[in-house]
């Protein structure tokens, strides 16, 4: 039933899978709106039916990545940063208490409506907080647009200090991710970091996950798959490879925290695996 459903979902366009997702929560979104309450530090949280990049808690995981941010990524108040993937403003928002008015963030993703949420949502009340639209296909998420493995992120050499993508390398391909590992590298200023989440392969997440609820069946290539059809329903790369493609990118140090996500044995951080790029 749950294949079917899956099934079903995904042959709709990802501006239609946006939509019935609405229809499907109205109930609920109708009873967060009557609470009144979803708010955090003076900004709107998006409502249930809204929130298309991911499930869980939206401030939850915002707040328990501001804290990863802080203790793996070292972030600073007083630094620059860039949202790679910035959605609905999942990681943005919690950061509005933190961030100095003159640290700059910066934000870009390739769903419009999202980007203009966020703009009306926090840049209005915080003017350090920029959000861009960027036109990129993406199979689960836009129709059509450019391809990401040839994008030049819009931004200076070393404009930042501190960079993140969280679970959005989950949802691209090999080749995209190795440019943006170029692109992150090139507009990170020397010493500054750059934490970004994957499903990564090794020995023991190939055979922990293959009998998991979170199993990839289908590899082509370098890459596993979780659906057939909608390739960035949920993408993994072998983690040897990713860690080539990133010293290749100029990351001279790479730290792993592994995830839960396959039912590994072992201490774990998150449910996706977090990597730190210095
Ligand atoms: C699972 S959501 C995560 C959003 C956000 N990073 C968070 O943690 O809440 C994945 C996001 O990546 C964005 N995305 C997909 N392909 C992208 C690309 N090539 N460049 C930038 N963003 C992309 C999607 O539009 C979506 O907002």
């Amino acid at each position: 039933m749950k294949r079917y459903l899956r099934s079903f979902f995904y042959a709709l366009s990802p501006t239609n899978r946006r939509i019935l997702r609405r229809v499907i929560f109205s109930p609920v979104d109708l009873f967060f709106r009557l609470l009144g309450k979803n708010f955090y530090n003076g900004i709107k949280l998006p409502l249930p039916g809204e929130i298309f990049t991911g499930g869980g808690d939206f401030l939850k995981n915002g707040l328990i990545y501001k804290k990863y941010f802080l203790e793996l990524g070292q972030l600073a108040s007083n630094e620059d940063v860039l949202d790679i993937g910035s959605g609905l403003g999942r990681m943005a928002i919690p950061l509005t208490d933190f961030l100095d008015k003159k640290s700059k963030y910066e934000g870009f993703d390739v769903v419009k409506s999202a980007v203009i949420e966020c703009q009306q949502r926090i840049s209005l009340k915080f003017p350090n907080f920029s959000f861009q639209y960027v036109s990129l296909e993406n199979d689960l998420y836009t129709s059509n647009g450019g391809s990401a493995s040839e994008y030049v992120f819009s931004y200076e050499k070393n404009s930042f200090d501190f960079a993140w993508a969280t679970s959005v390398f989950t949802h691209m391909e090999q080749d995209e991710v190795i440019n943006y590992l170029h692109q992150a590298r090139r507009v990170i200023r020397p010493g500054g970091r750059f934490l970004a989440t994957f499903f990564l392969m090794d020995q023991e997440s190939k055979v922990s996950s293959s009998n998991s609820a979170y199993s990839f069946k289908y590899k082509i290539k370098n890459t596993w798959y979780m659906d057939k059809k909608i390739k960035g329903a949920n993408v993994a790369f072998d983690k040897q490879l990713l860690q080539a493609w990133a010293f290749d990118a100029g990351w001279k140090d790479i730290s792993i925290y592994p995830g839960s996500w396959s039912g590994r044995s072992g201490p774990t951080t998150d449910f996706q695996d977090i990597i730190v790029f210095q």
